[in-house]
């Protein structure tokens, strides 16, 4: 049974994750979470990727530890996180995560290791965000034990539709050894573009399953990926941009939700 309720928790846990490669994952992650940032709630990222996207996005040169540290090493919590923003924090990753894979396997509730590490953290935040890595490995186990809730950002190819099948499988699977109570809560659409066909069909196949939980779309926006190579978000690299607009939206949308 999972247990990461504390006595006065009040962190919304949130992965980021679509087990396909370059779906906006990151994007979403560091641009939400600064658009959560900018509206005065408390935010930490943690990236979960050894690619380490999301540091490198926010301009995290060099850490001294990483998100390795704390799982695999003797680092503690506060020590691995950093402050990238106002009200904006992150425990960055890097390439050291690969091997912590192999280290991971072999301990003890090993679904269970970044729960227990980001334990405490829950009073110190209003917003959790775990960026992901697109694979099926244990790394995402864990996230997805530590998260309540799933956004999945799903960019409007049609191969999009297969990935998500599985991801779903894995969160009943989960649910029942872990008996955890882990839901989709958002489907965020990526690299929309209203004046192509395929948006439109593709759009049509998950409403038919995710009307629900149906985000605004994010359009595809140039200025959003030069953002990135700029290190900075898009409310920094261009505040009036379509981009910062979707950002915006889907920020409004989600402190709506609670
Ligand atoms: N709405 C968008 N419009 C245009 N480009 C975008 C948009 N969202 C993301 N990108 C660009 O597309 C690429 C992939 O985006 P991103 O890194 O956020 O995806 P990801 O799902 O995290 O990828 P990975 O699976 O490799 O972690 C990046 O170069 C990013 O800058
Ligand atoms: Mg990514």
């Amino acid at each position: 049974m999972i247990d990461n309720t504390e006595s006065q928790h009040n962190s919304r846990r949130i992965c980021v994750i679509n087990y396909k490669g370059g779906t906006g994952k990151t994007c979403t992650v560091v641009n939400l979470g600064h658009g959560l940032a900018l509206a005065g709630k408390r935010v930490l990222i943690v990236d979960t990727d050894p690619q380490g996207s999301s540091g490198y996005h926010l301009g995290i040169r060099n850490p001294k530890y990483s998100l390795y540290d704390l799982l695999v090493g003797n680092a503690t919590s506060p020590e691995c996180i950093v402050n990238a923003r106002q009200n904006l924090d992150i425990i960055p990753s890097n390439e050291r995560l690969f091997p912590a894979e192999m280290a991971l396997s072999k301990m003890k509730n090993r679904e269970m290791i970044l729960s227990q590490k980001l334990r405490g953290l829950q009073n110190q935040y209003d917003y959790i965000i775990v960026d992901c890595a697109p694979s099926i490995n244990l790394l995402n186990q864990n996230s997805l034990t530590y998260a309540q809730e799933i956004f999945l950002p799903v960019s409007m190819e049609y191969l999009s539709l297969v990935g998500i099948k599985q991801l779903l499988n894995n969160i009943k699977i989960i649910n029942k050894i872990f008996r955890h109570n882990l839901k989709v809560s958002k489907l965020i659409p990526t690299f929309f573009d209203k004046r192509n066909s395929k948006s439109k069909v593709v759009m049509d196949s998950l409403n038919r399953v995710f009307s629900q939980v149906m985000a605004n779309p994010i359009r595809s926006s140039v200025a959003i990926s030069e953002a990135a190579g700029y290190r900075q978000t898009i409310f920094e690299y261009n505040p009036k941009s379509s981009g910062a607009e979707d950002y915006q939206i889907l920020t409004n949308e989600v402190i709506a939700d609670g």
